[in-house]
């Protein structure tokens, strides 16, 4: 405990002394998210790094999106705490079918996920997150093709919710949440009659189809912390409940094991600790480095992405 004391007072020390800003997803360790200045989700991280006006952000997620971070910051340094802190989303996408289908394809529009390399996201049109998929959607014209990329649970989700028939999905999932299984919800349910169900849009079709509440990581902290109920189930990534506690600590939350770990922990996320964040506010490395036309390339979509509310 005092040795993570003492962590925490050098990392906001070395922040001080670089100027440095602290973002953390809610999927970070507890300790990581105590001392963040920001904590949220995709899109509330990416609007954060683009109002940051110092020198350096440290950004406590997964590469992609820092990335983005990058891109929205290009003359500013942006490092993460585990270079290999990844994702089974853009590891499913590389960028080479990607330009393949736009070749094949003119005429579509490709809507990526922000989830993606930023390779992926200088070939799209626009980007999106879980909080705001079904109004970028929405906001292409009906009779325009739409590939959506790479979340295939999200795709079928923004599928329905706009009835867009005319809408390619992309095949790719993310491991933690693709692979809870429904029978295991169905089991929490029954162990828990008067908990309110709250899912990610990740998650499989038949776990969506029991949800009360459907959304991004930030969104189902709100929506949990300001529901009447007293139990939720929350079909997501176990590092919310940090802020659910914090919030609504009268409130009790069950987490639901997966197929991939048994667990509900992102390992992408959890690559990054206290010690390797001192390290990277220490040495700025690892660095994110993307070519100034990859950059002016990918902001495109992403300044597309961010006009809508
Ligand atoms: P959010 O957009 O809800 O932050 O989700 C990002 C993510 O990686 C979910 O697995
Ligand atoms: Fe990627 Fe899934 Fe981890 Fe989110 S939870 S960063 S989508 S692997």
């Amino acid at each position: 405990m005092l040795a993570a004391t003492g962590l925490a007072e050098e990392i906001l020390a070395l922040k001080q002394e670089r100027k440095a800003i602290l973002l953390a997803h809610h999927y970070q360790e507890p300790e990581i998210q105590e001392l963040a200045d920001w904590v949220g989700d995709s899109l509330e991280l990416a609007r954060k790094a683009r109002e940051f006006q110092g020198d350096v952000i440290a950004f406590c997620g997964v590469w992609f999106m820092a990335e983005t971070a990058k891109v929205l910051n290009p003359g500013r340094v942006v490092v993460v705490p585990d270079r290999e802190a990844s994702c089974s989303l853009v590891e499913s996408c590389p960028v080479e079918p990607v330009r393949a289908y736009r070749r094949k394809h003119p005429d579509h529009v490709i809507v990526s996920y922000i989830n993606t390399s930023v390779e992926v996201k200088a070939e799209s049109d626009i980007l999106c997150t879980s909080r705001n998929a079904v109004d970028v959607v929405n906001s292409i014209p009906p009779e325009k093709p739409v590939l959506f990329l790479p979340d295939s649970n999200l795709g079928s989700y923004v599928r329905k919710q706009t009835g867009r028939e005319n809408l390619r999905i992309w095949q790719g999932t993310c491991i933690v949440h693709a692979t809870f299984p429904a029978r295991r919800v169905s089991a929490a349910r029954l162990e828990h009659p008067e908990a309110r169900i709250a899912a990610h849009p990740e998650c499989p079709e038949a776990v969506l189809a029991m949800a009360d509440f459907i959304g991004s990581t930030s969104a189902i902290i709100n929506w949990c912390v300001k529901s009447e109920a007293r139990e939720f189930i929350v079909m997501t990534e176990s590092g919310v409940q940090h802020s659910l506690h914090k919030l609504a600590p009268d409130k009790r939350f069950y987490f639901v094991a997966n197929e991939q770990c048994n667990c509900s922990e992102c390992p992408y996320m959890k690559r990054n600790t206290l010690e390797k964040l001192r390290d990277c506010l220490l040495t700025l490395e690892p660095r994110v480095e993307i070519s100034e036309d990859l950059m002016r390339r990918a902001l495109v979509p992403l300044d597309r992405m961010l006009a809508i509310q």
